[in-house]
């Protein structure tokens, strides 16, 4: 579990370079959900390429709470022998799900329709996090909740014994909330109707629909209507999980902005919901190829090539596409501080709400670092400095948060003077492998303070 993890400060500094063939592991989205549902078919689900994370292992640990039999089988390989819908056991103890947003939120809808009672928790930065926008919700179904002040964790839910199926207009673009109401709607009688504005991630949509649920996507004037019919057996399957496009964006951006590289990143996912941050780049000129394009699982996947992409420049990036790059914002504001000119990021309010209020740790740490930055409620803008021009040489606050970790680490890898986090221990919560992957392409990250 990362919420003890003792702070592990790192610091980058420039390197030569970098090339291979970057592995990233798997999805972190997939990974939580194929062990959610999984836990809600009766039968043995297997999983192969299971990101093991702290995020998952602790959703891992929580369906076993719950009373699912999960077996770690090795090399990413899993197997899940679930209860079926509406088949949770009560748990125990309370259910601490660490550093993790989707994974408490996810299973916060899962048992929110069973006579059970839970008690969630999780690490500093989780126990900040809003989980009204799930409550609110879930409260339709006839779900209790107790939890702090400001609907903060920890927070004892009580299942609701009668459910009834709602219809639902989500009202902030969130996957995690509009999946934890479809969770729920599974064990309802009749249909649950969730409604989103802006499409979001919808691998739950899709998984739903091969675990065998009557599900139905209608894109309307009103937005994205998804219609689920409730209390479906759910089939046991076979998920492959694909490698992670939010993991991607690591070595594809390092690539861009260190002098001379080339890193092929084989076999990411596609998915429009996902892919926003690679369009982004193409736009401000990267020189990011997609190849080997094909269909795996139903889902567009490629080989993404990152070459040295010293003539960036900023652009405006469209507020509709954010829900589709909304974990990629960190690491694309380090790549805009090497581009030529302003970056602006607008429509991005989620962001203030997530691991860490993610405008203002990338803000400080780049200022920190040399770099100016203009911040509004739901805006930022980075001026580019242009390639060589980084001065870098701060220590920056990673405020529990692997992405914002990460993206520092990038960022020395071309400033002129290394960067430092005070601590990379979150990394390991979606990237367990980022140190010494980024070590095999030719990166110098390094355990130590500045
Ligand atoms: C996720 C949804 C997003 C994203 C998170 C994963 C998911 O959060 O930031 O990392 O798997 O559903 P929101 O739904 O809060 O935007």
């Amino acid at each position: 579990m990362s919420s003890h993890a003792t702070p592990i400060p790192m610091t980058s500094a420039a390197c030569g370079p970098l090339s291979g063939v970057a592995q990233v592991p798997g999805d972190k989205s997939i990974s939580h959900r194929s062990l959610i549902l999984g836990a809600m078919c009766v039968g043995k689900t297997t999983i192969s390429g299971l990101l093991e994370g702290d995020d998952v292992l602790d959703t891992a640990r929580a369906m076993r709470a719950f009373g699912a039999e999960v077996t770690d089988l090795g090399d990413g390989n899993w197997s899940v022998h679930g209860v079926g819908v509406g088949g949770f056991a009560e748990p125990d103890g309370v259910i601490d799900c660490g550093n993790s947003g989707t994974g408490v939120r996810l299973i916060m809808g899962a048992m929110a329709t069973s006579p059970i009672t839970a008690t969630f928790t999780g690490d500093a930065s989780l126990n900040g996090r809003p989980m009204a926008r799930v409550t609110d919700p879930l409260a339709l179904f006839g779900t209790q909740s107790v939890g702090r002040k400001g609907g903060r964790l920890p927070m004892t839910i009580v299942g609701a014994a009668d459910p009834v199926p709602v219809r639902y207009v989500v009202p902030v673009p969130s996957a995690q909330v509009k999946s934890a109401v479809l969770l729920a709607g599974l064990n309802a009688p009749g249909q649950t109707v969730v409604i989103e504005a802006e499409a979001t991630r919808d691998h739950t949509e899709r998984m739903l629909a091969g675990f065998g649920a009557k599900i139905t996507v209608k894109d309307t004037d009103e937005g994205r209507i998804i219609t689920l019919t409730g209390q479906p057996e759910l089939q046991a399957q076979h998920v492959d999980v694909p490698r992670d496009p939010s993991s991607a964006a690591f070595p594809v951006c390092a690539a861009l902005i260190v002098p001379g590289s080339d890193v092929l990143v084989p076999g990411i996912g596609l998915n429009p919901t996902r892919a926003g941050l690679f369009t982004t780049l193409r736009e401000m000129g990267a020189d990011l190829t997609y190849e080997n394009e094909r269909t795996e699982g139903g889902e567009p996947v490629a080989d993404l090539r990152a070459r040295f992409s010293p003539d960036m420049k900023g652009i405006e990036v469209p507020p509709a596409r954010a829900a589709s790059m909304i974990d990629e914002y960190p690491v694309l504001s380090v790549v805009a501080s090497f581009a030529q000119g302003q970056t602006m990021m607008r429509g991005v309010k989620e962001l203030r709400v997530k691991e860490s209020d993610r405008i203002d740790a990338m803000a400080k740490g780049l200022r920190a670092n040399g770099v100016e930055v203009d911040e509004g409620p739901d805006w930022w803008a980075v001026t580019g400095l242009g390639h060589g021009n980084v001065p870098g040489g701060a220590t920056c606050a990673s405020q529990l948060d692997h992405r914002i970790a990460m993206s520092f680490m990038i960022m020395g890898m071309a400033a002129n003077a290394p960067v430092s986090v005070d601590d990379g221990a979150p990394i390991t919560t979606s990237f367990p492998i980022f140190e010494p992957l980024m070590a095999q392409l030719g990166a110098k990250v390094t355990r130590g303070a500045l």
